[in-house]
């Protein structure tokens, strides 16, 4: 009855979907437990590449029941083009089962996601402006609407004009921006209830009916550990907990059904958005790596920044989480580079630190310490077995573990689902 989360160990984009619909392969149940459709997950199989961003990246297997868990926060419309794309594509999406515990994004949640970063000036997070801060702000507040709410539309209507009236308070009186009508928001949820009707489900209760019956449950992290919202760079982060406890809160399920966390690492480091990099690169080095590794939003198709790779976010990483093993992306990209350096500590005022510093302003003006490495310069991509990689990369991939003391099982070569190593 295992169940096996999947969770990003850096600062997001570190290949997650790749690794779900890789892992997908022999399970039963991949499950989406955070975040919204700020986050944006790539597949690609064969000539076909999907860009995912609320329907969970087991979406390509006929065998696997994708849901939607309590602790996503749903934009109904968004969600429902994204379902249309699939069918377009040939995908059969009548599997997909949501929570009706999910949380509504609003209109009005968009518009001040909007607001609030441009009110922040030079300070503004660099959101993805999908209203994901707002929504999980109104949950936590206990003002928000919930999924189950579209199925009683009387309550619906009583909860969003209690809400509305201090959202039009504060649009119009701080923001200076149009108020908006609950008439017209009705309506146009109205007919997302409709169509969303088949899919809803008791998600929990299903799971644990799974597990129940001996099958396997994946669940899916967005973004990544240095973006939760308890244990990541605050402020810079997104509001929901991307960590592997975020998972069982974000599910229903408790601890114990747990056998394994995988932790989604990059073979270097990117950011999207505000916030410290100890081990960013602004020179060309940097712009060389975005170009190879095509680092560009997959959600807002932002240029990523992108840094050497940090041992002291993987060792923050695998314990918040209790990694049990990486899954190492985009080792090909470093073919570019014919000196390798990773960071394996921070130097602050004359003090070096091992381990993430307790306080934000070491991490803020952390100097990274360097070991360097040989490159390989060989192009990897083809390569089909572990073993076959040029003793470079494989002394890289050694090293890399060694400094984050949790065993790397699969190294992934490029992105195409045939392009990865199982080492162990
Ligand atoms: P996610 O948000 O963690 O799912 O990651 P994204 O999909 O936003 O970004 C990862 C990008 O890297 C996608 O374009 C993937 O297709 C691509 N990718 C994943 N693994 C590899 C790899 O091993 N090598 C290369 N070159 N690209 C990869
Ligand atoms: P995936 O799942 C990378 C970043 C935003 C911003 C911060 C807060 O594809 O890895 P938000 O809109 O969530 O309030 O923005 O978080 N961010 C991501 N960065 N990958 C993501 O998702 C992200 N989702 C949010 O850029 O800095
Ligand atoms: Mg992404």
């Amino acid at each position: 009855m295992p169940a096996h989360i999947l969770v990003g160990t850096q600062w997001g984009d570190e290949g997650k979907g790749k690794a779900t619909d890789l892992l997908a392969d022999d399970v039963q149940y991949v499950v989406r437990y955070q975040g919204g459709n700020n986050a944006g997950h790539t597949i690609i199989v064969g000539d076909r590449t999907l860009k995912l961003h609320l329907v969970p990246s087991g979406v390509m297997y006929p065998h696997v029941t994708p849901v939607i868990g309590d602790g996503v926060v749903i934009d109904p419309g968004v969600l429902l083009e994204e379902l249309d794309d699939l069918v377009d594509q040939g995908l059969d999406v009548s599997k997909l089962k949501i929570s009706g515990n999910a949380h509504l994004i609003m209109p009005y949640h968009r518009e001040l996601d909007r607001v609030t970063e441009r009110f922040l000036g030079r300070q503004k997070l660099g959101t993805t402006k999908r209203g994901i801060g707002p929504t999980y702000a109104d949950k936590a507040a206990r003002v928000g609407l919930r999924v189950q709410d579209l199925y009683d539309m009387k309550i619906f209507r009583q909860k969003l004009d209690t809400v509305l009236k201090e959202k039009n308070a504060v649009l119009s009186r701080v923001y200076n921006r149009l108020p908006m009508k609950a008439a017209d928001i009705e309506t146009e949820y109205a007919v997302y209830a409709e169509r969303l009707r088949p899919y809803i489900a008791d998600t929990m209760a299903l799971l644990h009916d799974a597990l129940d019956r001996g099958e396997t449950v994946l669940l899916e992290g967005a973004q990544g550990t240095l973006l939760d919202l308890d244990h990541g760079t605050y402020p810079f982060v997104t509001s929901s907990n991307p960590v592997a406890g975020g998972a069982l809160t974000g599910s229903g399920l408790g601890p114990r059904h747990v056998e394994r966390v995988i932790g989604i690492t990059k073979a270097y480091v990117t950011r999207v958005g505000s916030g410290p990099f100890p081990t960013e690169l602004r020179d060309e080095t940097g712009e060389r790596m975005t170009e190879v590794g095509q680092e560009y939003g997959t959600t807002t198709g932002r240029r990523r920044r992108v840094g050497w790779f940090d041992a002291v976010l993987a060792r923050y990483a695998a314990r918040v989480n209790g990694l049990t093993e990486h899954f190492l992306t985009k080792l090909d990209v470093l073919s570019a580079f014919s000196t390798l350096r990773v960071c394996h500590a921070y130097r602050y005022d004359d003090e070096e630190y091992e381990h993430f510093p307790p306080h934000q302003s070491i991490f803020h003006h952390a100097e990274p310490v360097y070991s360097e490495l040989p490159g390989w310069g060989d192009d990897i991509t083809q390569v089909t077995e572990y073993h076959l990689l040029p003793k470079e990369a494989q002394a890289y991939v050694d090293h890399l573990e060694e400094l984050s003391g949790v065993p790397i099982r699969y190294v992934s070569v490029g992105p195409a689902r045939s392009q990865t190593l199982e080492r162990h």
